[in-house]
């Protein structure tokens, strides 16, 4: 795989587009080896990919993967602070991907004016005592799924997290109380999360619906199921004689009216919480999953933690999120107007893309990057362009907080009530796993055994990361 990124450093190649300004735009060089080499590379061994470009190109560099244009990966701070301040207007979140699966209709997809009404709209359940209040459901669930497990065994950890990722969603922010409709939809998120299936909805050419597409067939039945799902309990949702006392999300949404009088319609409440379902649990469950990898393969820093107070418990959280982002590519922007990086200058429709890998192993601002280290998120808390595995700027991950308190809880229950051993000496390779980057295997760990329960409650602190949200308040 090494020869894939040591073609020859280009020069600044001219894209030929001319810019707004009359100047010639350009590119940053980057590998110079064949697109499918290049898709691969960036698919399979993204920390390789990231490591050498940045070695051999500097900060930004183009990419050049599949048929897609030509995009600019960058791990600059400075550049990223630009992509995420200034006029949201200038610039188009790069998410297209992902509308097959979530629709057109969702919060990922809009742009401004509309993005930041629905933003604002979304943005309650997700701050402060609200967050803090789905802690005692987070631990009862984890509680209940821990209770299960048997010393003796060998469990994969992110199959158990991803069932806990996606119960704390239905029922905390989607106020989804019907066993039977949380089973149904468990279900089809479980059938939805096969390589193939991923691969099926958030690759374009895969994705094309037709009678002869068999590749994207099973996951557009699912697809299907899951649309009229969704929308029998809009319905339900909207008959509700109480639906002026519910607080949860989806009573918020069906509930609300613009500057016209206007509702939101069933097919955009319907993307909205195919989005909020799907951009939630993998998520949170691969970085849980990452949390455990990590621990049973760092015993020192699992007895501290063990022993830790929450202060200690966040920066572990934080050090996970750091080393194995579960995005690497944390934000995509194409561009509206040409953008200038250091001597070039990128012109519209090019993409920028955050490395989050590669900000978070830039040994300037962490030193010993690859070094699982929690202790350095007590000695000082990085800035929201140094820190990004939730993206940042207008599209920042509306999620963060509770992501962060959902791992915070589910590892403090995991320590607190089962000693887990390791299955293999190394440290599992990160693999598609979806739109993530997941351990290998689903991290297999042996329970030794079982102890006691958690000593206390968890409390969300605001953190430097918070700096980074643009959406005004
Ligand atoms: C560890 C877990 C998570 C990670 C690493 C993560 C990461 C991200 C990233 C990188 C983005 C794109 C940001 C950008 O474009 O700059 C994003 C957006 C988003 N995330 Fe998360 N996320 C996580 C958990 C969650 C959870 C729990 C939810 C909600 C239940 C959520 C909901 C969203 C939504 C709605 C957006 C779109 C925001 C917008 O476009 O305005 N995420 N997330």
């Amino acid at each position: 795989m090494s020869a894939t990124l040591d073609a020859p450093a280009g020069h600044p190649t001219s894209a030929g587009h001319p810019t707004s300004a009359g100047g010639a735009s350009s590119l940053p060089p980057g590998p110079r080896l064949p697109r499918a080499v290049q898709a691969m590379a960036r698919v399979w061994r993204f920390a390789e990919f990231s490591d050498r470009g940045h070695a051999r190109y500097g900060d930004s560099f183009t990419v050049r993967v599949g048929t897609s244009a030509p995009a600019v990966l960058t791990r600059d701070r400075e550049v990223i602070k630009r992509l995420y301040t200034g006029d949201p207007l200038g610039k188009r979140h790069g998410n297209d991907l992902l509308s097959t699966f979530l629709g057109m209709q969702s919060v990922l997809m809009l742009e401004p004016p509309e993005h930041l009404v629905r933003r604002k709209m979304l943005l309650p359940p997700f701050h402060g005592e609200r967050v803090q209040s789905y802690a005692r459901l987070m631990q009862r669930l984890t509680a209940a799924e821990l209770d299960r497990l048997r010393a003796g065994e060998v469990v994969k950890v992110q199959p158990i997290a991803q069932t806990l990722t996606l119960d704390v969603i239905l029922q905390a922010v989607l106020g989804i109380s019907d066993v039977g409709m949380r089973k149904r939809l468990r279900g089809i998120f479980d059938a939805l999360n096969t390589p193939l299936n991923s691969f099926a909805m958030f690759v374009p050419q895969l994705a094309h619906r037709a009678p002869w597409n068999v590749i994207s067939r099973r996951a557009w039945r699912l697809k299907d199921e899951l649309n009229a799902v969704l929308f029998e309990h809009i319905a339900a949702t909207r008959a509700d004689p109480l639906l002026g006392e519910r607080e949860d999300i989806l009573a918020m949404m069906v509930s609300a009216r613009d500057e016209h009088g206007e509702g939101l319609t069933d097919e955009q409440v319907r993307d909205e919480l195919t989005t909020l379902i799907a951009a939630g649990h993998e998520t949170t469950a691969t970085a849980t999953a990452w949390g455990i990898e990590l621990l049973v393969h760092n015993p020192a820093v699992m007895a501290t933690a063990r022993e830790g107070d929450d202060a200690y418990l966040e920066a572990l959280v934080k050090e996970i999120l750091r080393i194995r982002s579960p995005l690497p590519i944390s934000s995509a922007r194409h561009m509206l107007e040409p953008f200038s990086i250091g001597r070039w200058t990128i012109p519209r429709d090019v993409a920028v893309l955050v490395d989050a890998y590669g900000v978070h192993h830039d040994p300037r601002t962490y030193p010993d990057p690859h070094a699982f280290r929690p202790e350095r998120f007590l000695e000082e808390q990085p800035d929201g362009y140094s820190f990004v595995p939730f993206g940042g700027g207008a599209h920042r991950c509306l999620g963060a907080s509770l992501a962060l308190l959902e791992m915070k809880v589910v590892l403090r229950e995991m320590l607190a009530r089962v000693e887990l051993e390791r299955t293999s000496d190394t440290l599992a390779r990160a693999v598609p796993g979806g739109p993530t980057l997941a351990p290998r295997g689903g991290t297999r760990v042996k329970v030794l055994a079982r102890r006691g329960a958690a000593r206390t409650g968890t409390t969300e602190t605001a953190s430097a990361v918070e700096t980074a949200d643009a959406t005004p308040a």
